[in-house]
């Protein structure tokens, strides 16, 4: 039996500033009703104080840990999935890696927005497939809240702070990742991005006066674009694997719009006591939305041994993937 990789632990952490719906409508022309009604979330987590990006991916690397009953330094690789780090250099693997104390592990981040942990779930993927490396820990995590324009209210009542980790090992079974599938299309690069700061408008006060650091979106266009592509996504990942829509146990979707959520949940038939939701708790938490909720539903135990279980995301590139797991 060729190996696959097989996810031995889960964990979350989400800081615990609750900024919800009415705050906002406190602070912008916003409403509890709209955001509730066009979205599905009610509140976010926000960071406070000095608390960083790795901070949140400790927390949650820690849990992913004790859930696969092993050491920090017993960790290969480690693979952060971000878009908003602790800083643009190092990569915040390796400060992870520092805070962790996995002194054997190799680091690295990987930016593919709100694809990004099925984007890293891939790679680590591969690294366990190809026997490079027997125990990777992948962490999905966000500081959206030091990014947004909260003057803006298309884009800061979407958006919040968290983060979630897995860890990988092989295994020679049946179970385990069947497969991944990642996709990116850059002509619609401008549908969702973060203008300043890089080296083609790096910072000066111009870009910081022109609101140049903060995260743009087109939203109409891109809720158009994902809800077609997840439709399609999610098909043909089970057709792959010779699988009905029916057999599928669970469907851990990006939390980035209830109604997004809905339309993929439909096209597959499923009842949404099959998928898992929480973007009402946290709203868009980006790479760390996957994560977070994989690990809401292993510890409320509603997926068991042989389930079937879909990851599927959509964000800024534009990038979306898809994976699909043979649970145990
Ligand atoms: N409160 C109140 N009104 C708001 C608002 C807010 N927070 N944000 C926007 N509006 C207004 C707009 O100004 C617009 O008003 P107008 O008709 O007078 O111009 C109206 O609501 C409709 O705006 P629109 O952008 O067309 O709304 P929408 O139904 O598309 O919902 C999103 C907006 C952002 C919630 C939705 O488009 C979305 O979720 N997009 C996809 C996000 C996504 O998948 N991203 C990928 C992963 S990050």
């Amino acid at each position: 039996m060729p190996l696959k990789s097989r996810i031995t632990g889960t964990g979350s952490y989400t800081p615990e500033t609750i900024l919800d719906n009415s705050d906002l409508a406190k602070k912008i022309d916003t409403s509890d009703k709209w955001i509730t009604a066009r979205t599905g979330i009610r509140q976010r987590r926000v960071v406070k104080g000095s608390e960083t990006n790795s901070d949140l991916c400790l927390k949650a690397s820690e849990n992913a840990l004790q859930s696969a009953g092993i050491k920090a330094k017993e960790l290969d690789l480690i693979i952060v999935a971000t878009m908003s780090g602790d800083q643009p250099m190092p990569s915040t693997a390796a400060i992870l890696q520092n805070k962790l104390g996995a002194k054997s592990a190799a680091a690295f981040d990987i930016n593919a927005a709100c694809s990004g942990f099925i984007y890293g779930l891939t790679v680590a993927d591969n690294f366990v497939k190809s026997g490079s490396y027997k125990k990777v820990l992948l962490v999905g995590a966000e500081v959206n809240s030091k990014f947004l324009d909260w003057k803006d209210r298309a884009t800061c009542v979407l958006f919040g702070d968290g983060a979630g980790a897995v860890v990988l090992e092989p295994t020679g079974g049946k179970k385990g990742i069947l497969s991944t599938h990642i996709y990116s299309d850059g002509s619609m690069w401008d549908f969702i991005c973060l203008p300043g700061g890089g080296s083609n408008h790096p910072p000066t006060s111009k870009t910081i006066r022109d609101r140049m650091h903060y995260i743009k979106m087109k939203g109409n266009e891109t809720f158009k674009v994902a809800v077609r592509t997840l439709e399609k996504l999610v098909l043909d990942t089970l057709k792959v694997n010779n699988v009905k829509p029916s057999e599928l146990a669970m469907l851990i979707p990006h939390q980035a719009n209830m109604r997004i959520i809905a339309a993929t949940a439909k096209r597959l038939k499923l009842p949404m006591s099959r998928v898992a939701v929480n973007l009402d708790k946290y709203g868009n938490t980006s790479a760390a939305s996957i994560p977070i909720a994989l690990d809401e539903v292993v510890r409320e135990k509603r997926i068991k041994k042989d389930d079937y279980v879909m990851l599927e995301a959509f964000g800024s590139g534009l990038t979306w993937g898809s994976a699909l797991i043979k649970w145990g």
